[in-house]
């Protein structure tokens, strides 16, 4: 993997976007995180991402041929980490679904990136299999987690899962995670309107009693499965007055560029909430993130109704630089700014499913 560190040398443009070397897209943004899908399939049905009268019984997940080995997983993030990736998020589906998840975390903790910079290796999960995984997943490198959780009533949670998960197994497999040292763990919560926004000040007050990083996200029209309405938003401004209302906050600066969420402070002692306002308050300007499907399709956008496939050339033989200069070129066109140019007319684009390339 060590041939990659020497990509970036070959015809880069200059670093002008945070001071750092690293590949430029079209309009000026850096490419510094890759998030990396393991498994399009979940256990959960959660009706914004995967709704259950869609994925049912008969669809038709990737073929365990068409996906990625390990192997080739950790070929493709050394390339990315050598044109300058610094954060490596593993997604899904739900990623913990995927076999033996461990061998890859500790494949991906080894990379280093040129010069010694740290690389920073995270995942999202529902959180189901957290109980079982987080001490193997911690004791392979892995350093923090992010889990995602709608509401702590277990009426709300299993509208929001979709197959009546209950939220005694998400808190334990939180529990295991904080037990197994795995920090910060944040907790991410899609507010969607109808369904529980009176989810909104519980989930704050119980994450900000446990010292966890509480994030909410504004429902986005991801693939196009999921009847994405602008009506069912909770925008951003009224998830921030909900909270402020009970437990006033402050605005707090980001910790880097591109970070995606808001961050807020309690102005009364510690703790952190943040908001995600990817509708509202679209922050496609800063956006450094590549998406790498467990098909081996490289995403230049969340909402990009095409990839680029990058498993046939790796399967047809081809070398760390040919691959490096692929995503090279990928990067180079990339003008994607999804969220800046919404309307009612692009959600119903043909684009990928959140599913597969994992949000
Ligand atoms: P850290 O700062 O590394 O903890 O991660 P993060 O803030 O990038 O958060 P995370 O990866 O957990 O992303 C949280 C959610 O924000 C995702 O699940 C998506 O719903 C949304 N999101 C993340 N990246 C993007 C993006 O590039 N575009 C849009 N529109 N939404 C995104
Ligand atoms: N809108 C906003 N967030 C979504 N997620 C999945 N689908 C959507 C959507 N339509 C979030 C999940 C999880 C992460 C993987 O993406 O809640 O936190
Ligand atoms: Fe599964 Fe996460 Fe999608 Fe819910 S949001 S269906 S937990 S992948
Ligand atoms: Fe990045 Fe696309 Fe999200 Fe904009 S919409 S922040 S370009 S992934």
């Amino acid at each position: 993997m060590g041939a990659a560190s020497s990509a970036l040398a070959a015809g880069a443009p200059a670093a002008s976007f945070d001071g750092r070397p690293g590949l430029i897209d079209a309009l000026g943004r850096a490419l510094r995180d890759l998030r990396i899908s393991v498994t399009d399939r979940c256990n959960f049905r959660c009706p914004y991402c995967m709704p259950a009268e869609v994925f049912g019984r008969d669809f038709a997940f990737l073929p365990r041929a068409q996906v990625l080995t390990f192997e080739e997983i950790a070929r493709l993030a050394a390339v990315f980490v050598g044109l300058g990736v610094r954060k490596l998020r593993i997604t899904g589906g739900e990623p913990l679904a995927r076999r033996d998840l461990p061998v890859l975390v500790r494949y991906l903790a080894s990379l280093q990136a040129p010069g010694g910079e740290a690389v920073d290796l995270t995942l999202t999960t529902n959180g189901s299999a957290l109980r079982a995984l987080a001490g193997p997943l911690a004791e392979a490198g892995l350093r923090r987690v992010t889990v995602s959780l709608d509401s702590l009533d277990d009426a709300v949670f299993g509208r929001m899962n979709g197959v009546d998960f209950p939220v005694a197994r998400v808190l334990d497999g939180i529990g295991a995670a904080r037990s197994a040292g795995l920090a910060p763990i944040k907790v991410n919560t899609v507010v969607r309107r109808g369904l529980n926004e009176d989810a909104i000040l519980p989930l704050a007050r119980w994450a900000r009693d446990q010292g966890l990083v509480l994030r909410f996200i504004e429902y986005m029209d991801v693939g196009h499965t999921n009847g994405w309405r602008l009506d069912d938003v909770v925008p951003t401004a009224e998830i921030l007055a909900t909270l402020d209302a009970a437990m006033p906050v402050e605005p707090v600066p980001a910790g880097y560029r591109g970070e995606v969420a808001g961050r807020y402070r309690y102005r009364d002692g510690g703790g952190e909430v943040g908001v995600i306002a990817s509708v509202t308050r679209p922050f496609c300007g800063d956006c450094t993130r590549a998406r790498l499907s467990a098909d081996g399709n490289l995403f230049s956008c969340l909402f990009a109704v095409g990839g680029t496939d990058l498993k046939a050339p790796l399967r047809a033989g081809a070398s760390d630089a040919e691959l490096a200069a692929l995503v090279r070129r990928v990067w180079a066109a990339r003008a994607d700014r999804y969220s800046e140019l919404r309307s009612a007319a692009t959600a119903s684009l043909p684009k990928v499913e959140m599913h597969s390339v994992g949000g």
